[in-house]
């Protein structure tokens, strides 16, 4: 790839290893560890302000300045245009949300949320897609793979049925929201149910594409991660160009954190942006890896420049082998316990000063139901960012005059097992919560006739 000022290099400061485009990579062949796409930023035509990316509104009619993630192709610029995959992704919106903000406890307009739900599989994923299926088409891949807690294989599936590649995601056999297998199914996926859970899908996943060379597209593939900054960039487009205070977002498999420490880092080295939003990354109580990493005081895991504490996350994942420690959420997106793209999650917290907390189901459905009567509505998961705002706000780390955007990672139709049982308490089996649904929207039973129905609609 000759013309193209990019390259594969191992996050791993003792190695650094480099490799060129061609070679479709998902770790490190020397020492393992993750890889990034990296820029000879000299060789590439930049915008001199970052506002300049807003001339492509006018010429829409271009399908690469109609995509929400091509529209930003200079900051990554990995790909001939002949190859860039675009479904119309990232077509997104950040909406200013009063009612969230009394809810969270900032003050009035300080509040934004930034709803990936309207992409076309209804998630960010498909910021990373049109990135993965843009590298998958340039590396000549026919056969497209992913494990998946439910969106990831919902976006594959359709960005590999346009694209005429053969989809094969894997799904753990426990909880996987309904919208999102049947997105998998209706777009023809080879769905295979393994008997384990998601961490148990990365594994064999992983090894799957190594014995059969499938094009891998978790999040552990460096590609897929330079079109989620994206989503940082469409902020920064909602809020005028200024830089927001604190990003607050889901954290799963850490490949949306990761993204975006990556973005603010290029875009502040670049000298784009002159400061940087605090990041805030929520895990559930009930799938807490980050946390306990990051904040329990035997591990205190920071990134320090490179030199972590790796040996803490391979003590952890062993304690959790060991004890048979399963993770438990209703927010299925995010039940996720061995987060692979860890190292890069701890690196995008030193580079935005970052905090993580871990939240309660009880506390996320409360906060998905204020979304939804004053937001545009979100799956579980991506409510988890609003009550961790709330938490930070409570603690006073978050303080009311600062501007505050939650990502909303999936639409709000992804679940609804979630909501239905969140309003009216009858939960089945794998979606019930404990604590009080303070936002319940109870529907009321009526008689089949008029006056019944008057005096219902004027009573209750
Ligand atoms: N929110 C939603 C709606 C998700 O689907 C996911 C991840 C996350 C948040 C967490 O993001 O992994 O980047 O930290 N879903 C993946 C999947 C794991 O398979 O669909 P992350």
């Amino acid at each position: 790839m000759p013309d193209i000022p990019a390259y594969q290099e191992c996050i791993n400061i003792n190695c650094q290893a480099n490799f060129d485009l061609a070679q479709s990579l998902v770790a490190c062949p020397k020492c393992g560890c993750l890889l990034d796409v990296q820029y000879e930023w000299d060789k590439v035509k930049l915008p001199k302000k970052l506002s300049d990316f807003s001339r492509r509104w006018a010429t829409r009619e271009n399908r690469l300045d109609f995509s929400g993630v091509w529209r930003f192709r200079e900051l990554l610029d990995f790909c001939d245009d002949r190859f860039k995959v675009s479904q119309g992704e990232g077509q997104t919106l950040l909406q200013r949300c009063d009612g969230v903000a009394e809810y969270v406890g900032v003050d009035k307009g300080k509040l934004f949320l930034q709803y990936e739900g309207l992409n076309p599989s209804g998630s960010f994923k498909d910021n990373g897609m049109a990135a993965a299926f843009s590298h998958a088409a340039m590396v000549g891949a026919r056969r497209v793979a992913c494990a998946s807690t439910g969106n990831t294989s919902a976006s594959l599936a359709r960005y590999a049925s346009a694209a005429g590649m053969e989809a094969i995601v894997f799904v753990g056999s426990g909880r996987i929201a309904f919208g999102k297998l049947a997105q998998a199914l209706d777009y023809g996926a080879r769905t295979f149910q393994v008997a384990g859970d998601f961490d148990d899908c990365m594994a064999r996943v992983k090894e799957a594409t190594e014995a059969l060379s499938l094009y891998l597209v978790n999040s552990v593939n460096p590609f897929r991660l330079e079109g989620q900054k994206t989503i940082m960039l469409r902020v920064l487009e909602g809020m005028n160009w200024e830089v927001p205070d604190w990003i607050v977002c889901p954290g799963g498999n850490l490949g949306n954190s990761s993204a975006f420490g990556k973005m603010w880092g290029e875009l502040k080295a670049l000298g784009l942006v002159k400061r940087v939003p605090r990041l805030a990354v929520i895990n559930s109580t009930g799938a807490p890896t980050l946390d306990r990493l990051v904040n329990s005081p035997d591990t205190l895991l920071r990134y320090n420049g490179g030199r972590f504490d790796r040996a803490a996350i391979c003590r952890d994942y062993q304690w959790q082998d060991d004890t048979n420690t399963k993770p438990h959420t209703i927010a299925s997106a995010i039940e996720i316990s061995k987060p692979v793209n860890i190292d890069k999650c701890l690196r995008a917290l030193e580079i935005c000063d970052g905090v993580v907390r871990a939240i309660p189901d009880g506390d996320i459905m409360n906060a998905k139901a204020q979304v939804g009567i004053h937001g545009l509505g979100c799956e579980p998961a991506s409510a988890a960012s609003v009550a961790g705002a709330r938490l930070l706000a409570e603690e006073r780390l978050i303080s009311r005059d600062e501007r505050v955007v939650c990502i909303l990672t999936g639409h709000a139709l992804k679940d609804p097992n979630a909501t239905v049982g969140y309003h009216t308490g009858n939960y089945d089996a794998d979606h019930r919560v404990e604590g009080e649904r303070l936002f319940a929207n109870m529907p009321t039973p009526v008689e089949n006739d008029l006056d019944a129905i008057i005096k219902a609609i004027e009573t209750s």
